[in-house]
């Protein structure tokens, strides 16, 4: 069956054409049209993601089904994000979705956004499969994930406040980078000299307390010491690249250690990294380097990575195959609930 897949949560207009049958599902085609216009405004502005969506959605949709050599008449079925994000941004996806999938008389699916992250590296790694922990890093959301099957998860920690992502975006504001912060401040770390500065590695501390915190994250504090040292800089021309590098250290440092502890508990044999922040090449590289032999490390590639619409078509697949549909009725919700998510804390072993 020939899928397509649309996302518009928030500044990327993309869509996918996939093939599902018995056995993996493929990726045809994929087109990703990032809005540019936020850039000057130094963050996502809702209401022109919306426009912008309205504008090219349909030019988006034309350029995968080409690339595809896929006709309109060929699509057996519609996924969409219906949520978490903006709901502006949605609302033009979801339209589109309804609309086109009554207009061809096919079943029509709204999807997770952070369940489509969980799926992307499925798209090139068709074998992966559950058990295995998920540490999902967007510039909405940070969750620790245990996943016991697909359609199957447990949250085991989330950010108390700013998202991983959100934090390398104001941190790259802080140091007057351009916006999205996260690939700048990778690029600048790379240069940076490490330990010049030395920033808290916030939360790390409730790793051992075995209570209900022991996964939770957070990240505004490191922001207001980054704050405090640019403002205390005498040269931020000079200071930049190992500001940009502390920050990064410490981000990855708490993310890694309690992912680590999350499989080392579990003794699953796989972490799987998705989201935009999953782009960084540091973060894989010392996910890596600390689960060593035990577990191995997976992450797709940027382009699946960062939002698409691939990875709406991949976790659509897993629910279609299932039988699941969404009614005429679907609407774009800011704050749709993971389904299969259960967060009922759990005590686990300690780990070290
Ligand atoms: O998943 P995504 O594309 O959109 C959301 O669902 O939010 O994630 C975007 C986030 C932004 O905060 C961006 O700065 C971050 O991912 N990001 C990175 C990198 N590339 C993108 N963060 C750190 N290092 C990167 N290389
Ligand atoms: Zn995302």
């Amino acid at each position: 069956m020939i899928l397509l897949a649309i996302e518009t949560s928030c500044d990327e207009t993309s869509a996918a054409i996939l093939r599902t049958a018995e056995g993996p599902t493929t990726l045809v085609s994929l087109v990703i049209l990032s809005q540019d216009i936020h850039r000057i405004f130094g963050g996502v502005v809702p209401e022109l993601a919306s426009r912008a969506h309205l504008t090219t959605l349909g030019a988006v949709v034309d350029q995968a089904l080409d690339e595809a050599h896929v006709t309109l008449e060929e699509i057996g079925a519609i996924a969409v994000t219906a949520g978490p994000g903006l709901v502006g941004a949605l609302l033009v996806g979801v339209m589109y979705g309804k609309t086109l999938a009554r207009r061809l008389g096919v079943p029509l699916l709204g999807v997770h956004h952070l369940e489509g992250h969980l799926f992307a590296a499925t798209l090139e790694q068709p074998e992966l499969a559950p058990p295995f922990i998920a540490l999902l890093v967007s510039g909405g959301h940070t969750m620790l994930l245990d996943v016991a099957a697909w359609g199957q998860y447990r949250l085991l920690g989330t950010t108390r406040d700013d998202a991983a992502g959100e934090a390398f975006d104001k941190v790259g504001t802080l140091l007057g980078l351009p916006y999205p912060g996260g690939p700048e401040i990778e690029r600048l770390a790379a240069m940076g000299r490490p330990g010049r500065y030395k920033f808290p590695r916030p939360m790390l501390n409730t790793l051992n307390d075995n209570g209900p915190e022991r996964f939770t994250f957070s990240f505004s504090g490191l922001k207001t010491a980054v704050l405090r040292a640019v403002q205390a800089s005498d040269d931020l021309e000079r200071d930049r690249a190992d500001l940009a590098r502390a920050f990064q250290d410490a981000v990855l440092a708490v993310l890694v250690e309690k992912a680590w502890a999350a499989v080392t508990d579990r003794e699953y044999p796989a972490l799987v990294i998705g989201g935009g922040v999953a782009c960084n090449r540091a973060l894989a590289a010392a996910a890596t380097a600390r689960l060593g032999n035990q577990a191995r490390v997976v992450v797709a590639s940027n382009r699946l990575n960062t939002d698409n619409a691939a990875m709406i078509g991949a976790a659509a697949a897993f629910r279609l195959a299932r039988g699941e549909q969404s009614g005429s009725d679907l609407e774009p919700r800011a704050d749709l609930p993971f389904p299969g998510l259960t967060s009922t804390p759990v005590t686990l072993g300690t780990t070290t």
